[in-house]
C-alpha cells in the first residue's frame, strides 16, 4: 500500500498528465484515475494508473486500496461547442459525476480537494481584467456545469471538514518542454495546436472566427497561460490546503491578452513556417476579450506565471514535431 498519496482524476489527459509529472517531480506520489474517454494511458509515464470511470461505484475501490490524502479533479468534457449540443452530458458527467466523487471522498475522510475550474463560469464579463468577485453568469452548459460544481463544493465545505481550491483556468496552452507528453485532443478545438496543424500542412488553412470585434486588430483576445505554470499553481494550492483550513477561488491566467492574429504571427515567427488563414463568420457567444486579473493567486499563493506566449508556442511546436515526426 503506498501511503499518503494524491489521487488525480483524468491525469491521462492534457493538463492533468502535466500536472501529474509536476507533482511527481516535487516528490508526492500519484495515482491517476481516468477512463480514456480522452486521455491517453501513455501520458501516465508517473504514478500509477487506474482505468475507472470516476463517476462509478468502482471508484470505491480506489479509496480502499490506497491510503489517499487530497483528490486534484481533472476529469471532466470540456468541449463548449459540445456542450451546446449535449448539455445533459455535461451536467452528468462535470456535475453530478463530481457529486458521486465528493460522496466517496467524504466516506473515506478524505478532505482536500483541488477542481478545475474555468474562465467560462463568468460568462460576458462586466470589466476586463476579470477579478473573482464578478458576477458568475456562464453562457454555456460547459460553463454551468462547471459554476453548479463549484457551488456544491461551497456546500459541502460548509458541512465542515472538507476544503477546496477552485481553479479557474483561462487558456490552457503549450506542452512538457521535454515533449514527453502534450496536448491531443480529439476533435481538437484549441487555437494554437490547430494553427501548428496549419504550420505543417495539415490543414490548408486556419480560421479566424470574426475579424471586427471591439478589440485592436478585430479578433479575440484571450488569456494564454502555460500548462506548467498551471501545474506549478495546483503545487502551491495543495500546500496551502495542508497548510491553511479553508477554502478558496483563484483566477488562473498570464493576465496579458494576445489576440487571434498575435497568436497566429508568433506560430509563423517560431515554426519559421507561413501558412494562410482565413476570416470566418463569428462563433455564437465568444466575448471579444477575456482576461484574468491573477493578483489574488499571486498574493496568496505566491504563484507567478514563468512563461509568454513565445515560450508557449515554442513547446507545442516541440510536441507538434514530435507526434507528426517533424
Ligand atoms: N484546456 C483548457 O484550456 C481548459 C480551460 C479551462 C478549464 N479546463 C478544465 O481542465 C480540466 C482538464 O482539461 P484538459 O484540457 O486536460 O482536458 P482533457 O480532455 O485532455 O482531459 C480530461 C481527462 O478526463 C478524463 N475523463 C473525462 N471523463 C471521465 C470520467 N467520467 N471518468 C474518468 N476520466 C474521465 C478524460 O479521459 C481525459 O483524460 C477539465 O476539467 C477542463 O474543463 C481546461
Amino acid at each position: 500500500m503506498v501511503i499518503n498519496l494524491i489521487l488525480i482524476t483524468g491525469g491521462a489527459g492534457y493538463i492533468g498528465s502535466h500536472t501529474n509529472k509536476a507533482l511527481n517531480k516535487a516528490g508526492y506520489d500519484t495515482v491517476v484515475v481516468d477512463n480514456l474517454v480522452k486521455g491517453y494511458e501513455e501520458f501516465v509515464k508517473w504514478g500509477d494508473f487506474v482505468n475507472c470511470d470516476f463517476g462509478s461505484k468502482n471508484l470505491r475501490e480506489i479509496f480502499e486500496n490506497y491510503d489517499i490524502d487530497g483528490v486534484l479533479h481533472f476529469a471532466a468534457f470540456s468541449s463548449v461547442a459540445e456542450s451546446m449540443d449535449y448539455p445533459q452530458k455535461y451536467l452528468k458527467n462535470n456535475y453530478k459525476n463530481t457529486l458521486n466523487l465528493l460522496n466517496i471522498m467524504r466516506d473515506y475522510d478524505v478532505n482536500k480537494f483541488i477542481f478545475s475550474s474555468t474562465a467560462a463560469v463568468y460568462g460576458n464579463p462586466i470589466k476586463i481584467p476579470i477579478t473573482e468577485d464578478q458576477k458568475l453568469k456562464p453562457i454555456n452548459p460547459y460553463g454551468y456545469s462547471k459554476f453548479i460544481t463549484e457551488r456544491a463544493l461551497e456546500r459541502e465545505s460548509q458541512k465542515g471538514d472538507f476544503n477546496y481550491v477552485s481553479l479557474r483556468y483561462f487558456n490552457a496552452a503549450g506542452c512538457d518542454f521535454d515533449a514527453q507528453i502534450g496536448e491531443l485532443h480529439d476533435p481538437e478545438t484549441h487555437l494554437i495546436p490547430l494553427v501548428l496543424d496549419a504550420a505543417i500542412g495539415k490543414r490548408d488553412s486556419i480560421s479566424i472566427f470574426g475579424d471586427d470585434y471591439d478589440t485592436p486588430d478585430g479578433t479575440c483576445v484571450r488569456d494564454y497561460i502555460h500548462v506548467n505554470d498551471l501545474a506549478n499553481a495546483h503545487i502551491l494550492a495543495y500546500e496551502y490546503l495542508n497548510e491553511n483550513n479553508n477554502s478558496n477561488i483563484f483566477n488562473l491566467g498570464n493576465g496579458e491578452g494576445y489576440s487571434v492574429r498575435e497568436v497566429i504571427d508568433t506560430c509563423k515567427n517560431v515554426t519559421s513556417r507561413d501558412f494562410n488563414f482565413k476570416i470566418d463568420k463569428r462563433r455564437e457567444g465568444d466575448p471579444d476579450i477575456l482576461i484574468a486579473d491573477s493578483t489574488k493567486i499571486k498574493n496568496v499563493l505566491g504563484w507567478t506565471p514563468k512563461y509568454d506566449l513565445e515560450a508557449i508556442v515554442d513547446s507545442a511546436w516541440r510536441w507538434h514535431r514530435k507526434v507528426n515526426d517533424i
